[in-house]
C-alpha cells in the first residue's frame, strides 16, 4: 500500500512520499518555517536512516541478526570468521574452492612493512593497544598509495585483503609491545586465528596449539563481532569514506568510536566493574546505585535491541566451552548474578535493558589470559570485515554523498569586535 505524509499549516501544505518506511529528509525543505525550510532535530540519529545496506539486518524487537541474509546462530554454529569475511565482503557464501583461495590470498597479507614496527615501538610500552592500533592502521595508507584511487575495483579488494590480514598482526603486536616481548611473525601452516593466538601468546615453546575449544570460542567470538550495520563505528567509518577517503583512514575513524566505553570499549568497562562489584553479596547494593544515577550497568542496554541481543545468548553458551579448559572465571557468578537481579527489576525492564554482546565476552578474554586492555581490540579484529564491507558500499553507492549535518546555531550573532583603545 503506497503511503504519503501530508503536513499543513494555515498556509502550506506538502504531500511527502512514504518509501521503506522513510521519508526523503530533503523533501522536507518544501515546507518552510519562520527559522527557515522544515528540517529534522535528531541528536545520535536515533530515527534518521543515512544509508541504504544489503550488508545486515537486525530486528531489535523479535532479537534477530542476520548477515547477508544468514542468520548470526548459524553462522556461528558452521562458519569459520573467514568464511564470514567473504560473506560479509563479497555478499555470498564461499564454495569450498573460493575459501580456500581466499584464506590463502588473506593469509598472504599477514606481514606489516618492518617500518609499522616502529611506529608502535614509537609509542609507551604501557600505552592502551587501542592507541598502538589507530596509530598503526592510520600510516597503512602510506605504505600503500594504490589505497587511495576509488575508482579501481582490484586496488579496492586488494586492499581490503591486505587490512583484514594484517589486523590480527598490528593487534598481537601491539599486546607484545606492551608486555616487552619480542616481535612474532606470522605462521603460514596456521588459520587466521591459531595464527592470531600464536602471534600473542608465543613464548619459546617449539610448537603450541591451543586447546581446539578455546581456539574455536574465539572463532565464535570473532563471527559474532564481525559487522552490526549502522552502529556508531560504522557510521564513523562510512562518514570518513563519504569524503572519498582510503578504507585505512576510513578505518581509522572506526577503530576510534569504537574505543569509546559506550560502545565496543563496554567490554573493558564490564570487566572492571564486575571487579569493582567483587562478589555475589554487593550485586543488589550496585543495582541500586545504577538505578539512582550512579553510573550505568556496562553490557547492558542497546539501541537497537529491545530484548535480547542474540550475540550474549551465544557468548554465555561459548564461555561454558571455555571455562571447562580453564576452571570457572569467579566473577562469572557476579555477572549472573548480575543479569538476575536486573532482569527482574522494573527499572531494566521498562527500559527494555537486557545483557548486550558485550556482557560475557570479557570473562572469556580474561580465561584466556587477555588484560582488560586488549578486550576492545579483540573486537576491533573481526569488526575490520564489516567495516571494509560497509566502507565498499559508501564508496560504490551513487546516492551517497559527503556527510554534512545540518545543526541549529545558537549562539550569538553579528557581535562587534571589542575596542581596544576603549
Ligand atoms: N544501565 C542503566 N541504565 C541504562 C543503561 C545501562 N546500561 N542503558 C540505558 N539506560 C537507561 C538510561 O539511563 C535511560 O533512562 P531514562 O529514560 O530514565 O533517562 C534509558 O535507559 C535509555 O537510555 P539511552 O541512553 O537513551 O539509550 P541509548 O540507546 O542512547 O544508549 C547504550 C544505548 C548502549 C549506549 C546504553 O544502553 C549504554 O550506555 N549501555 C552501557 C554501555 C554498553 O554496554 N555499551 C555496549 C553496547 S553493545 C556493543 C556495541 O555496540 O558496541
Amino acid at each position: 500500500m503506497e503511503q504519503t505524509l501530508h503536513l499543513s499549516s494555515a498556509d502550506q501544505s506538502a504531500e511527502l512520499a512514504i518509501s521503506n518506511g522513510t521519508i526523503p529528509a530533503k523533501d522536507l525543505r518544501a515546507f518552510s518555517t519562520p527559522d527557515g525550510p522544515l528540517a529534522t532535530y535528531d541528536p545520535g540519529l536515533l530515527n534518521t536512516a543515512a544509508v541504504k545496506s544489503s550488508v545486515s539486518f537486525i530486528d531489535g524487537d523479535a532479537g534477530i541478526l542476520e548477515y547477508r541474509g544468514y542468520p548470526i546462530e548459524q553462522l556461528a554454529e558452521n562458519s569459520t570468521f573467514l568464511e564470514v569475511a567473504y560473506l560479509l565482503l563479497k555478499g555470498e557464501l564461499p564454495n569450498p574452492a573460493e575459501l580456500a583461495e581466499w584464506e590463502r590470498d588473506i593469509n598472504e597479507h599477514r606481514l606489516l612493512h618492518e617500518n609499522v614496527k616502529q611506529v608502535i615501538d614509537s609509542l609507551r610500552y604501557d600505552a592502551h593497544p587501542m592507541g598502538k592500533m589507530m596509530a598503526a592502521v592510520s600510516s597503512l595508507h602510506t605504505f600503500y598509495p594504490d589505497s587511495r584511487v576509488l575508482d579501481s575495483p582490484q586496488a579496492r579488494t586488494r586492499n581490503s585483503m591486505r587490512l583484514l590480514g594484517k589486523m590480527p598482526t598490528i593487534a598481537a603486536w601491539a599486546y607484545r609491545h606492551s608486555l616487552g616481548r619480542h616481535w612474532v611473525y606470522p605462521d603460514d601452516d596456521r588459520g587466521y586465528v591459531d595464527n592470531f593466538l600464536h602471534m600473542m601468546f608465543h613464548q619459546n615453546e617449539k610448537r603450541r596449539q591451543m586447546d581446539p575449544r578455546l581456539e574455536r570460542a574465539v572463532e565464535i567470538l570473532f563471527i559474532l563481532h564481525a559487522e552490526h550495520e549502522q552502529n556508531c563505528s560504522t557510521t564513523a567509518v562510512r562518514t570518513v569514506a563519504s569524503a572519498n577517503n582510503d578504507l585505512y583512514t576510513s578505518t581509522v575513524a572506526g577503530i576510534g568510536a569504537l574505543y569509546g566505553p559506550l560502545h565496543g570499549g563496554a567490554n573493558e568497562a564490564v570487566l572492571k566493574m564486575l571487579r569493582e562489584i567483587g562478589s555475589v553479596d554487593n550485586v543488589p547494593e550496585f543495582v541500586e546505585g545504577v538505578k539512582s544515577g550512579k553510573g550505568r550497568l556496562m553490557g547492558f542496554g542497546h539501541r537497537v535491541y529491545k530484548n535480547y541481543d542474540p550475540r550474549a545468548r551465544i557468548i554465555k553458551a561459548a564461555a561454558d566451552d571455555v571455562f571447562e579448559v580453564t576452571g570457572v572465571n569467579p566473577l562469572l557468578a557476579v555477572a549472573l548474578e548480575l543479569e538476575k537481579i536486573a532482569l527482574d527489576d522494573e527499572y531494566f525492564i521498562s527500559r527494555r535493558l537486557y545483557p548486550n554482546v558485550d556482557f560475557y565476552s570479557g570473562l572469556i578474554y580474561e580465561a584466556l589470559g587477555l588484560p582488560p586492555e586488549m578486550f576492545t581490540v579483540m573486537f576491533a579484529v573481526p569488526r575490520t570485515a564489516g567495516w571494509l564491507a560497509q566502507w565498499e558500499e559508501q564508496v560504490t553507492d551513487p546516492e551517497q554523498k559527503i556527510v554534512r549535518p545540518k545543526q541549529i546555531y545558537t549562539g550569538h550573532r553579528g557581535l562587534t569586535y571589542p575596542d581596544a583603545s576603549a
